[in-house]
């Protein structure tokens, strides 16, 4: 049996997570596992030789990246074939449950089989840095939702995801994040006293939106960013400036396969942090644990 995962990542959470899946789907013998990348490359793959198809996408503003969303307008599903969306961001805001609307519309209209949505929490790459003890926390959460994935999988589960309007709206009205990436854009600028000109953000732009101008010698920006954020991220030396966002960017790789194997990290970060922004996770992580209590601890 295989399975083909597609995803978008800006920073690498997504692919991160694609990895997680697809080591897990084979280590089970469940499926042969293939990952598409969709930002290196343009090419339409052909879905019919797909037993399973995982769609996996970082939360923008309460949407998936543009780029991903036109990627799978057109494709096209074969009739009953199953699929998963493997979503995931910063935090578990309800807002965030309508972000797949559109894609599971896409999904029904092709006559596929949607098995279920399932929300993946990783670290923001904007708007503040996720301290390695609440990543540690996230991680095991993450590990029970996969565990319960795999088992609605194996049992054959199909779940019809509520449509509720008003969330749909606030999608519908965030999909601003299109037109604030063009202007936003406009104002990214490079510090020069503290780039190196080791040309990391042009090379690695999905959208190809940054260039060397060779007259100026300097670094332009255009104006079809994605604000996936991962230029700013992952400059070495912290030398672009993001608009409007400067105050919320995050520079610097995560360095989650270290975070995931260091044992010494307790994960129990909420303990200690109960503000309003951290309130928000024990509601879900309890929803997962009950859910995972039903599955696997049934006496
Ligand atoms: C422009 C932008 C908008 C975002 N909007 C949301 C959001 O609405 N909800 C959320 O929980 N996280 C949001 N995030 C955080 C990302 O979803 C999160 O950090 C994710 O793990 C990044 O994945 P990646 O490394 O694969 O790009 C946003 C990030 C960016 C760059
Ligand atoms: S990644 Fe940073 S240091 Fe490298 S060229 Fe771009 S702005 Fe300059
Ligand atoms: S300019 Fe930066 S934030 Fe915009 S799409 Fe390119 S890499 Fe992403």
């Amino acid at each position: 049996m295989k399975c083909l995962i597609i995803y978008f990542t800006g920073t690498n959470n997504t692919k991160f997570l694609v990895n997680k899946i697809k080591e897990r789907l084979e280590q089970e013998n469940l499926y042969f596992v293939e990952t598409l990348n969709i930002d290196s490359t343009s090419i339409k793959i052909d879905l019919d030789n797909f037993d399973l198809i995982i769609l996996s996408y970082p939360i923008y503003a309460f949407n998936p990246p543009v780029i991903f969303e036109k990627y799978i307008k057109n494709l096209k599903f074969k009739i009953n074939q199953k699929v998963i969306i493997a979503k995931q961001s910063g935090e578990p805001l309800f807002l965030n449950n309508s972000s797949s609307y559109r894609l599971i519309k896409k999904i029904k209209k092709d006559k596929a089989k949607l098995i279920n949505e399932y929300h993946f929490l990783l670290p923001y790459n904007i708007h503040f840095r996720y301290e390695d003890n609440f990543i540690k926390e996230l991680f095991n959460y993450d590990k029970k939702l996969l565990d319960i994935l795999i088992y609605e999988l194996k049992n054959n589960y199909s779940f019809k995801i509520k449509y509720n309007p008003l969330l749909a709206l606030n999608s519908f009205i965030f999909k601003i994040q299109r037109i604030g990436g063009v202007i936003n854009s406009y104002f990214f600028r490079v510090d020069y006293s503290k780039c190196i000109m080791c040309q990391k953000c042009i090379k690695n732009c999905p959208m190809k939106n940054i260039i060397f101008d060779q007259k100026s010698k300097k670094i332009i920006f255009h104006s079809h960013c994605l604000m996936c954020m991962r230029c700013s991220f992952n400059c070495p030396t912290n030398a672009i400036k993001i608009g409007f966002l400067e105050s919320w960017k995050v520079n610097g790789e995560y360095k989650l396969s270290e975070i995931d194997k260091n044992d010494e990290l307790k994960g129990d970060y909420l303990l200690t942090h109960k503000t309003n922004f951290f309130k928000l996770f024990p509601k879900q992580i309890n929803k997962i644990n009950k859910l995972y209590d039903k599955y696997f601890n049934k006496n």
